[in-house]
């Protein structure tokens, strides 16, 4: 291949211009088709043409026959160089011209003769030629941001005229600006066909927006278009982000990976990871984990690039740990009356929050005992929360006792045919319950606190003193009550057991009994008179017998009421 001559170019151009001011007939041709080449005589009747020749127009004034009809004669083809063979007649006088070359770009004249005169008719004939295609070659592997790099060579073959190309990305021009873009194109012609091969080649100065951009070529005029091509965009790193890849909340034996993200392209394969003061450069990685976390990993660290330790990202690491010990725990047991101390000791790595429970009933603080008693046995729970993390510890107390009777007492039944006893004690472990006389066993509370309730109910015929016992494994407690017979309706007070309480019986039995002797005295006085008026009137002695029985009950009656006025 060599330059299309500029003189050729020149030639082509003169023929045009010449075409044109003369106002001659110009015909394009396709490259390699048959092309026509019209005699276009007008207003001459076919029927008057007498002779019509073709000849062309060899350069320097010479020209050169091609064929000749004579009228009622066949074509006579004169042609002896490149056009032979290649030249025919139309019935309309055209010229038929085969396999249309370059060469045969130049001016075909078409000669009339017609009665006397003799007209001559020039055609200029243009060959055409399409690029065979377009392609991008020499195409960059990728392209670096910001410097003028060569993208590719778009090449359009064997056109003419010669193709004139443009450069695309994503469909829209490229137009050279002296700095990010620029477009060099070579034309170059073959020897042998004088077909033109353009070739353009773009460089371009990418932007980071160019990852993924379409870069074409086309020919202006056509819709001849190249294949797309893309490059990878390659920049350096502008930023670098450490990344803390770890489960929430981070404890204790867990492992968490460090990763740095570097945002240039192509992604550094070296990093150095400074963990805590310790430096460590991982290659062909952008991670390092640590495995079994502990409360001592947490700190600081950063990770920057090898070859560029200015590019460099922190974060802060918070291994959580909530430690909890609860002195005392497991089971507890305590006399009651004693002192018992509870110690909750927190280790975390924040703010705790505590919260108790006791037999899973919320408490408002602490527990804590000067005296246990027994109302504090229980199971005691504590729950420690640091944000996500909880613990729990827990001890079961039992207070232990003797047990104590607490009150001792009796009622009169409702419907007042017997009397219920009610014997309170307290004591841990449970107390046994136990009468000294046989009555109906009502009921028997629910051991709670320590405390538990035992009820009978009894008929009483004759006074009775009745105790109560309580027994566990750490003692005895008795205690006595008296209980009048249900027919006397004497009801004492509580034998409440002490001193005091027993003068106080005493006292009321005195008195009682007082009341008993004046009443017998009384009734004496009566009978004395009674048998000194008996002495007047007569009497039997069965009567006499009859009316002691008599006498006896209506005694019996009185001191019932005598007694009844002493309780009252
Ligand atoms: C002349 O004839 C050819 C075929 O014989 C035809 O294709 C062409 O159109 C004609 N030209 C004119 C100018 O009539
Ligand atoms: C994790 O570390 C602790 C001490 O920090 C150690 O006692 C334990 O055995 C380690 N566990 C594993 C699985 O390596
Ligand atoms: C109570 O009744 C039992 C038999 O049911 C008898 O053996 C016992 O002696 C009675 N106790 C008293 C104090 O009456
Ligand atoms: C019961 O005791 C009271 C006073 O102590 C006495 O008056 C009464 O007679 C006694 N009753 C019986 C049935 O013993």
């Amino acid at each position: 291949m060599h330059l299309l001559s500029a003189s050729c170019v020149c030639a082509l151009l003169v023929t045009a211009l010449l075409g044109q001011v003369s106002g001659w007939e110009t015909v394009t041709g396709l490259y390699g088709e048959t092309l026509e080449i019209p005699c276009n005589y007008g207003t001459i009747k076919a029927e008057e043409v007498m002779i019509t020749k073709w000849k062309y127009d060899k350069g320097e004034g010479l020209s050169g026959d091609l064929l000749v009809k004579k009228r009622n004669q066949s074509v006579s083809i004169s042609a002896t160089d490149e056009y032979k063979g290649r030249v025919s007649l139309a019935a309309n006088s055209s010229l038929l011209l085969s396999a249309a070359k370059l060469t045969d770009q130049r001016t075909f004249t078409c000669m009339v003769v017609y009665g006397t005169d003799i007209t001559e008719l020039p055609v200029i004939v243009v060959i055409h030629k399409m690029p065979a295609g377009l392609e991008i070659s020499d195409k960059a592997g990728e392209l670096e941001i910001g410097k003028l790099n060569k993208l590719g060579t778009c090449l359009a073959k064997d056109a003419n005229p010669a193709a004139n190309i443009t450069w695309l990305k994503n469909n829209k021009p490229l137009v050279a600006d002296g700095k990010g873009v620029s477009i060099q194109a070579l034309v170059l012609a073959d020897p042998d066909t004088g077909l033109s091969t353009t070739t353009s080649t773009l460089k371009y100065s990418a932007e980071k927006e160019d990852t993924d951009a379409q870069f074409t070529c086309s020919v202006v005029g056509t819709e001849l278009v190249s294949s797309p091509v893309t490059f990878s965009i390659t920049y350096s790193t502008e930023n670098v982000i450490l990344e803390v890849i770890a489960q929430e909340p981070l404890v204790e034996g867990d492992n968490v990976t460090l990763k740095c993200v570097a945002d240039g392209n192509p992604a550094p394969t070296s990093f150095i990871f400074n963990l805590k003061g310790e430096v460590v450069k991982v290659e062909n990685t952008d991670s390092y984990t640590i495995m079994n976390v502990s409360r001592d990993t947490t700190g600081e660290y950063k990770c920057s690039l090898v070859d560029d330790p200015t590019m460099e990202a922190s974060q802060d690491i918070t291994v959580k740990y909530l430690d909890i010990n609860l002195s005392p725990s497991g089971n507890i047991v305590k006399s009651a009356g004693e002192t018992f101390v509870v110690n909750l000791q927190i280790d975390a790595s924040g703010k705790s929050k505590v919260s108790w429970t006791k037999d899973n009933v919320k408490l408002d603080k602490e527990p804590q005992f000067t005296k246990v008693t027994y109302s504090d046995s229980g199971r005691y729970e504590c729950e420690v929360t640091v944000g996500l993390l909880s613990r729990k510890a827990s001890f079961e107390l039992s207070v232990e006792g003797a047990p104590i009777i607490k009150h001792l007492t009796k009622q009169l039944g409702e419907d007042g045919t017997h009397k219920v006893l009610i014997c309170e004690a307290e004591g841990s472990p449970k107390p046994a319950v136990s009468w000294s006389i046989n009555g109906t066993s009502l009921d028997e509370s629910p051991f709670v606190n320590g405390k538990i309730t035992h009820k009978i109910t009894v008929v009483p015929h004759a006074n009775l003193t009745v105790s109560c016992t309580v027994s566990n494994e750490f003692g005895v407690d008795t205690k006595a009550i008296t209980v009048s017979s249900l027919n006397g309706e004497v009801i004492l007070t509580v034998n409440k057991q002490d001193s005091s309480d027993d003068s106080d019986q005493t006292k009321l039995v005195v008195g009682v009994v007082v009341g008993l002797l004046v009443a017998t005295i009384v009734i004496g006085l009566a009978y004395w008179v009674y048998m000194k008026k008996s002495k007047q009137g007569s009497w039997k002695t069965g009567e006499i017998e009859n009316g002691s029985s008599e006498e006896e009950k209506k005694l019996e009656e009185k001191v019932e009421e005598n007694s009844q006025k002493a309780e009252v």
